[in-house]
């Protein structure tokens, strides 16, 4: 995973590294490098831990980079390697002059580091991105042409990267090329800017170029050059970037993640815009590029997924099969890629994704494409590599979530998952029109009750400070809400590190039971529909082990007061709905339950926001 950036130009290079590191924090934060060029000589500066540190480290240096206008820096979520200050990027080569930054895995780092060794490289650190510099400055050696050297590298590399690398005898040369990596080139007056993604460039320049995978893009000064692994010269196609550079402020809130929870009454109204006139008229979803003789000859659908947003394709799954009854699985996208799987073109493919960059899902989507498959993706970033396989896309509309634990882009997701079945619905006529006119009345009418809930949030605070203290956690429901179940447990995993599980609330007597007592409060997501009663019924088999029992609910009954320790009650919605405010409290419990312990909740250990490995 990691963030890349580079600069060549005539402006103060530190600068422009350093802020454009910090818009990529979302890729990995477990320590970050830069290195510099002088005109006559490379320095590099690495820091452990947080940006903050290598900003710290920066400033005592200042006099010694105040004038170097050619760089190159690092934001690292380790893969290979310990997050340590000599695991850390640029990674050099044996006599200092080359270095380099890397996004992405070395597939056979292990063999050619064996044959580098054996040529006399000496090692510094556990990483295989090491075995790139040391490989790169093998070929530079004899060929004394940075841009060859690269090349004649990248063919005896597998797997994925986006590099970047300067040599110290090259000061008006910054050579960049990728494979199964993000990067992107901007385009300035007589600067280039070389990135991960948009946001570190933005501030800079709107005009870019995507580098394809295997090219190879050489920077100078003046001009640009663009090769492929062959050697064969390719035009630049440059590019408006649709973006407009944005101030990430937490708005008066403490952290991003408590104000991208408060955004989601406006993220739902923005995500309904556009496709939901008027409840009497069928939902406008241009995107979906399927007529309905496409639909009809559709004989399965699968959505593929990983994290958060696996829960949200749970979620499509119940509505598809319920309004459209097309036969839908729902899998991690980690797993569907590593079988073989019954995809062909008669089978629908929608990829859900906030990033639109989680390497498994690109691949599991390239290899439906090869499969015939219609591929539908719904994402955050319409701009993304994964967008770039769609054939019907549904951008999100979310706007940017900085916060690691995805709230505002889950329910988003959700919104997109319930106009694409009603859509479905109304094409193949599946569902009445009343139906479809209620369900589109409530939704439109959700975001109020989501302010509601943010409303009276002191007493999910109350609730979370005493739960607190509690080392398990049990979630359990039914139905449409089981997705809202898992993804509750895990925000509460995510940023508290608190053991949380979901479970469908008919499993519990097959096992989970068995580790109930007083430590061990139990959830219950108990919405009234279908369902309710045999919630019930499971939360009081509960009691009767002893579990501290708590309700979130939609039920105004009395009776629950007798049961449950605690009650969340949340305004009535039809079933089908529930899931979109259901999650809202279990959000703000698991944000409040990291707050009380005092965990870092925008960032927590271990864990990036994209994930760009497989
Ligand atoms: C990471 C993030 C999660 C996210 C998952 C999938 O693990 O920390 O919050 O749900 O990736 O990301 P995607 O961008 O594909 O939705």
């Amino acid at each position: 995973m990691c963030g890349i950036v580079g600069y060549i130009g005539s402006r103060s290079v530190v600068e422009i590294l350093t802020s454009g590191l910090r818009k990529l924090e979302y890729r990995g934060y477990d320590s970050s490098g830069i290195a510099v060029h002088s005109g006559k000589e490379i320095k590099v500066y690495k820091a452990e831990g947080k940006l903050q540190n290598l900003d710290d480290l920066m400033q005592k240096h200042v006099s010694e980079t105040a004038s170097s206008t050619l760089g190159i820096g690092h934001i690292r979520w380790a893969t290979h390697g310990a997050p340590t200050t000599v695991n850390a990027h640029p990674h050099t080569c044996n006599c200092g002059k080359l270095v380099i930054v890397h996004n992405g895995i070395i597939e056979n780092y292990k063999e050619l580091r064996a044959d580098l060794e054996k040529r006399g490289c000496k090692f510094r650190s556990q990483t295989d991105t090491e075995t790139v510099a040391h490989l790169v400055a093998y070929h530079y050696g004899k060929l004394q042409n940075l841009t060859e050297a690269v090349r004649q590298a990248t063919k005896e590399i597998d797997g994925a990267y986006a590099l970047c690398i300067m040599h110290q005898d090259n000061p008006n040369v910054l050579v960049a090329t990728k494979r199964n990596a993000p990067l992107l080139v901007g385009i300035g007056e007589g600067e280039y800017f070389v990135a991960s993604d948009v946001p570190a460039i933005i501030e800079y320049t709107k005009k870019a170029m995507y580098l394809n995978d295997n090219e190879i893009v050489t920077l100078t000064r003046e001009n640009m050059d663009l090769i492929d692994i062959d050697n064969n010269k390719i035009s630049s196609k440059i590019e408006m970037l649709p973006w407009e550079p944005v101030a990430l402020s937490k708005m008066g809130f403490k952290h991003f993640m408590l104000k991208e929870i408060h955004e989601q009454p406006d993220v739902i109204r923005n995500v309904l815009s556009g496709k939901l006139f008027n409840t009497d008229e069928p939902i406008n979803l241009s995107e979906v590029n399927l007529t309905k003789a496409d639909l009809k000859k559709l004989n399965r659908i699968q959505i593929i997924a990983c994290g958060t947003s696996l829960h949200a394709a749970m979620v499509g799954k119940y509505l598809i099969e319920e309004f459209c009854g097309i036969p839908v699985d729902v899998e991690a996208s980690s797993e569907y890629i590593y079988r073989k799987t019954v995809t062909d073109e008669k089978t629908l493919v929608i990829g859900v994704s906030q990033s639109g960059e989680t390497a498994d899902t690109i691949t599991a989507i390239k290899q439906s494409k090869e499969r015939g498959s219609h591929i539908l993706i719904i994402t955050n970033r319409p701009d993304s590599t994964m967008a770039r396989f769609a054939d019907s896309l549904i951008p999100v509309n979310a706007g940017i979530e900085v916060s690691v634990a995805a709230t505002k882009s889950y329910v988003a997701q959700l919104i997109s998952f319930y106009l694409l079945a009603i859509y479905m619905g109304e094409v193949k006529e599946s569902i009445s029109q009343v139906f479809s006119k209620n369900l589109k009345k409530e939704l439109v009418i959700l975001p109020q009750k989501i302010e509601q809930i943010l409303a009276h949030k002191e007493i999910i605070q109350r609730c979370a400070k005493h739960y607190s203290r509690y080392k398990d956690f049990i979630y359990i429901a039914r139905g449409i809400n089981l997705a809202t179940s898992l993804e509750g447990a895990l925000k509460l995993k995510e940023i508290s590190y608190i053991n949380a599980t979901g479970y469908a609330a008919g499993e519990l007597k097959h096992g989970p039971i068995a580790m109930l007592d007083e430590t061990m409060p139990v959830l219950a997501i108990l919405m009234k529909g279908s369902v309710y009663e045999k919630i019930l019924s499971n939360a009081e088999e509960s009691k009767a082990r002893n579990a501290n029992l708590i309700a979130l609910t939609d039920s105004d009954d009395p009776k629950l007061d007798d049961l449950f320790d605690f009650i969340i009650r949340i305004p009535e919605v039809s079933e089908v709905l529930s899931p979109i405010i259901s999650v809202i409290p279990l959000q703000l419990m698991a944000y409040y339950i990291a707050e009380f312990l005092g965990k870092d909740v925008d960032q927590p250990r271990n864990l990036a926001k994209s994930v760009t490995v497989e």
